[in-house]
Parts: structure tokens; sequence; C-alpha cells
């Protein structure tokens, strides 16, 4: 039987680079080798996106058309709507009671999230609902009820994949061995940086470069990127290592990479020839991405079918764990 993999991401904005080389990648990669089921997390978006529902249901299409056009191939992958899959609503509730409160609240990945509120809406907009701190818990309900082996995630994720491991363990000790402890697996770049400098790429945090944008609005973006500040003029020498625009030359002009750095070392490279060269290369490795994406755009009811299908198949899978995990719990009844 070939192994499983199980990821996804929440609806709540289209994909960028940084979902590309950490996760994405891989998925597409693993397709081949690994049964795949990709979820679109529409549940767990709304833990923190429950007051602006539209958002959610817009981004559902984005990233589904995302997923498709970077190569998630609907004959080798499923790819389903989270809220459509009962089960997974069910096993939350069953392993709700498997986690303590002040676990949840530890969590880094729950801790940052919650500060990240705090810092853009104040003390009172981080308040947090019962809803979000246990997403973990269903986050560890999506990948149980498909015994996935497998889930290629970003590193930001790490935390929430060891909560699920915790889960797997307590459930399987207390009612026998009937879930999988899954193992992550982190893309080639495990936390791509965002060109502000900041430590992360992410839509949130206003510095994302969209898989869908245009190749003028990457140019656009990484023409602001954060150089350094001693280079003032054209022919100053600089330190391509504190620059983000050479940081993002080491992954996406690996070829060219160290005759960048040299150049720049040597005072030979202009900013802004270096910021165009980064965007060509960038732009030419989505370009195809981008052509695929203008055909999804174009027959949306053909993204509706491979999430319907995606759907069925997936719900194939979690029935027959649910039905495993309450006949451990002793909940079976009238069998
Ligand atoms: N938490 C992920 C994100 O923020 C989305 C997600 C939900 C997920 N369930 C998952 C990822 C299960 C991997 C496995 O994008």
């Amino acid at each position: 039987m070939r192994k499983r993999i199980l990821t996804g991401d929440r609806p709540t904005g289209k994909l960028h680079l940084g979902h590309y080389v950490g996760s994405l990648l891989n998925r597409t990669k693993l397709q081949d080798d690994y049964e795949t089921y990709v979820l679109i997390a529409d549940v767990q978006a709304l833990t923190d996106n429950f007051n602006t529902p539209e958002k959610v249901r817009q981004n559902v299409l984005e990233v589904a058309m995302d997923n498709l056009s970077v190569g998630v191939d609907p004959n080798k992958s499923n790819i389903y709507i989270q809220s459509l899959i009962p089960e997974v609503a069910e096993l939350t509730v069953f392993y709700s009671n498997l986690v303590t409160i002040s676990r949840l609240q530890r969590n880094p990945t729950v801790k940052t999230e919650i500060a990240q509120k705090k810092a853009l809406f104040g003390e009172d907009g981080g308040s947090v609902t019962y809803g979000f701190l246990g997403y973990p818990v269903s986050q560890a309900a999506d990948i149980t009820a498909f015994n996935a082996d497998l889930v290629p995630v970003g590193e930001d994720q790490l935390p929430l994949i060891e909560q699920c491991r915790e889960i797997v363990r307590k459930f399987n000790s207390l009612y026998g061995n009937v879930l999988k402890e899954p193992q992550a697996l982190v893309g080639e770049v495990a936390r791509l940086k965002g060109l502000d400098g900041n430590t992360k790429m992410g839509k949130s945090l206003g510095n994302a470069i969209y898989l869908s944008d245009t190749d003028d609005e990457t140019y656009e973006k990484i023409r602001n990127a954060v150089t350094d500040p001693k280079k003032i003029r054209k022919d100053d020498p600089a330190d391509p290592y504190i620059c983000m625009v050479g940081y993002y030359h080491s992954i996406f002009s690996k070829p060219e990479y160290e005759q960048v750095c040299e150049e720049c070392k040597a005072g030979k490279r202009g900013c802004v020839d270096c910021k165009k060269q980064l965007a060509k290369n960038i732009n030419s490795e989505l370009a195809q991405i981008r052509e695929k994406r203008r055909y999804y755009e174009q027959h949306q009811s053909e993204v509706k079918d491979i999430l319907a299908q995606g759907t069925k198949n997936a719900r194939i899978i979690t029935s027959q764990t649910l039905r495993n995990v309450k006949e451990a719990m002793k909940i079976d009844y009238f069998k």
C-alpha cells in the first residue's frame, strides 16, 4: 500500500512564494509516490475569520487554483474542502478531551498568532475564542482522519504536527492502537524571509509575492526590497549577505548566485540591475504557473468539479477512520 500525504492551507488569501518553497513544491514532487490529500481548511480559516465568511469563501477557489497551477495534479492528488468532511468535526470533539487548555496555550504557533493579533488590534483584538485556541485539535483531526504518514508544511506548522503526534499517542494509549503518528516534512527553504527583512513572508505582514501576481507587480515588490544601507551609489561595494535581494538570489538565482555576490562585494553591480535580474528569474520560474492559473480562472466549473471529486474520495477514507475510532472508544452502537 502506498503511504499517504495530508497537507493543506487556510483559504484566507492567495498563496505566495513562501508557500511555494515551503510546501507546494514538495506536494508536486511527492504526489507520484504518495497517495496525496490536499485540504482547503475553511473551518480552520473561520476560527479567526468568523466575522468575514465571504473572504474565506472567495479564497477557497483561489487556493484551489493556486494548487492546481503549481502542478498538484487532480489525477494523482485529491483536493478537498474541510467543511465537507463531517468526520473531521466529530474527531475534533473526541480529541478535545485529550488536550489540556494550558498545553494549547503553550503551543508556539498559537502563541505567535495571538501575539500578532494583539500587535494588530490591541489587547482586545487579541482576545481568544474557544474555537481559535482549539484549532490545533482540529488540525490533528485533519491529519489522523487520513492516517497520514507525511505532512509537508512550512516550518511555522511544526508545533502543530507535534501537538497532533501527542494526541495520537494519548489516544492510542487509552483506546488501543488505531491512529498513526505522522511525520512533518519541511521544504528546502524552511521559512522564506520577506523582502522587507521580516523573518517571514506572510499575507498578514503585507510583504508577500503572490503566485498570481503579474510580472510587473513582482518587479515592483522587489524594487522596494531592503538592501545594504551603506550602499548609496551604483558602484559602491556592498554586503550581499545582509541584503534581501541577495538572499532571494540565493534561492531563486542559484546558478548565478556566486557571481551576484562577487560583483556586489566589488561594487560592480548596481541595485537596479540586480533587482531586475531577480525579478526576471522569479517571473520566469512562475511563468508556467501563471499561465496555468489563467486557464483555471477561465474554467472555474472545472475547478469545482475537481474539488467535488476530491472531497468524495477523501470521505471514503475518513468515514473508515471514524468507524475505527468509534469502535475503539466503545461508542459504536447498533452496528
Ligand atoms: N494550519 C495550516 C495553515 O495555516 C492549514 C492546515 C489545516 C493544515 N489542517 C492542516 C496543514 C493539516 C497541514 C495538515 O495553512
